[in-house]
């Protein structure tokens, strides 16, 4: 009886806290999606500590710098100065908090498995400074029963127990980074507790500062609910990557057939094709799935055909460049390629997982001599070797005896691509809309026997 009383004066503790914002909510990992959400909780008042392990990260935002793309160096520098925003790398930081929100990286090791290692350090380092009272919500993606397999037992062997002492919830991040519609805030969060308190004072916390809040009934919910997301997009790439297969052969525009089917008004939605698929969550997050269902005898097919064909598709790219050298009487080795794009998508400064990296490696490969531009990425350093940007220029569009397009930034002259290069190798539709376009290729030639007049 006396522990139903001090747990229900708990929750209300933490939920009257959340109401009048003297509670001091923590975020451990400040990467693409922790710093957004602590900037998040600072605005509408709250005392906000983020704790990450990399000084360089800490020194940064101290200084009023942002190293993400989508937060306003200006916005950081506001909430530390008015002291609403606190870095630190300084894991004692963690006693002070009341909530803390979990946004640290889950990879995966180079055998497809999940790598928990930073979860498990994230936890290890709450569960040494956890007092009765905190809600933990764990946002990192991940598979189903990491909150309640992994997270429980290591704050319970800290003697707390969760539901009553302590309580712990999962809520997926949805962040698209470079999306001008949809934001941390007026995206709908999805949050399952352990226990029904412990989903209830995740939502409260979450509705102190973003639109809308879904509820459901479990972590195991929550966790699957983020997989299904990334999954079904997985799929759909996949499929329309294999329809471009399927137009290549038939010597059909794949980007016609699709714009056509989208003016269908209900039960289509467009995916486009593209020279494979990139980023920290699409390629990664359906192997979480695959994983957790190899351990229960599943084998997931639909997640592993998309991840095949999706992870051929640079290959791809790289026969349909042979072929525009070819056209031209040369071979791929000792020819000048130029990619323009690495970036894993349009208007983003992140290459983790990008394509372009293999499509790159394949045509070195094969004796090219491979040159890149990008807008957003001035230089990078992969296998030891360090990259930088080239000019979009005159002698660099002529020099090359075919160019690329991996990734379509809006701010490229695609106009002045067209107009200067021998050949244009086109995997995202890029140059649509330019005319004429005679020296670019969205498609090998089709068969002569399948050739459409
Ligand atoms: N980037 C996205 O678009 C996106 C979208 C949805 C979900 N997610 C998921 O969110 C999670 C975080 O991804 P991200 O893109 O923000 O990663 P990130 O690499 O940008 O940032 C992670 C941060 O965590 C820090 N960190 C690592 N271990 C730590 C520890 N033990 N304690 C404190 N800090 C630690 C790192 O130094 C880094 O600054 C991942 O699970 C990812 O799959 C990412």
């Amino acid at each position: 009886m006396g522990a139903k009383i001090l747990q229900g004066g708990m929750k209300a503790q933490l939920l009257s806290r959340l109401d009048n914002r003297t509670a001091c909510i923590g975020v451990v990992g400040l990467g693409y999606v922790g710093l957004p959400l602590a900037l998040e909780f600072a605005r509408v008042g709250f005392r906000v500590i983020g704790y990450d392990i990399s000084e360089g990260v800490i020194a940064e935002l101290k200084s009023g710098r942002s190293h993400i793309q989508d937060v306003a160096a200006a916005d950081v520098a506001e909430l530390v100065k008015s002291g609403r925003f606190e870095p630190t790398a300084d894991e004692a930081r963690l006693r002070d908090m009341h909530a803390i929100l979990i946004a640290v990286p889950t990879p995966l090791a180079k055998t497809r498995d999940p790598d928990m290692t930073f979860i498990l350090a994230a936890a290890d380092a709450i569960s040494r400074h956890c007092h009765p009272g905190l809600l933990i919500v764990l946002e990192s993606t991940t598979y189903p029963g990491t909150t309640r397999e992994l997270m429980q037992p290591k704050l319970e062997a800290a003697g707390l127990t969760v539901g009553e002492d302590v309580f712990l919830a999962f809520s997926p991040e949805r962040v698209d980074p470079g999306n001008p519609t949809w934001n941390t805030k007026n995206t709908p969060k999805v949050v399952g507790g352990i226990t029904a308190a412990c989903t209830e004072l995740a939502a409260a916390l979450y509705a102190t500062c973003l639109d809308t809040i879904v509820p459901v009934s479990s972590t195991e919910t929550a966790e699957l609910v983020k997989l299904l997301e990334n999954t079904f997009r997985s799929v759909n790439i996949g499929l329309v990557n294999e329809m471009q297969i399927v137009c290549d052969k038939l010597g059909v525009n794949v980007w016609e057939v699709i714009d056509a089917a989208a003016t269908k008004p209900f039960g289509f939605m467009r995916f486009m094709p593209g020279p494979g698929i990139g980023g920290h969550c699409i390629p990664l997050d359906p192997h979480y799935l695959a994983w957790k269902m190899r351990t229960l005898n599943y084998k997931t097919r639909f997640i592993d055909l998309a991840s095949e064909i999706n992870s051929e598709m640079p290959a791809m790219v790289v026969e349909r460049v042979a072929h525009a050298l070819n056209q031209q009487r040369k071979p791929v080795n000792g020819s000048h390629v130029l990619v323009l794009g690495v970036a894993y998508k349009k208007d983003v400064d992140d290459m983790r997982e990008s394509p372009a990296l293999d499509v790159i490696q394949l045509l070195e490969e094969q004796g090219a001599d491979v040159a890149y531009h990008d807008p957003y990425i001035p230089s990078f350093s992969e296998s030891g070797r360090r990259r930088e940007s080239v000019g979009l220029t005159e002698l660099e569009l002529t020099r090359a005896d075919v160019v690329v397009i991996i990734t379509d930034h809006s701010s490229v002259d695609y106009q002045l691509v067209v107009d200067l290069s021998r050949v244009v190798v086109d995997t995202r539709n890029a140059t649509a809309r330019l005319s004429p376009r005679r020296n670019v290729s969205v498609a090998p030639e089709p068969a002569p026997s399948l050739a459409i007049a």
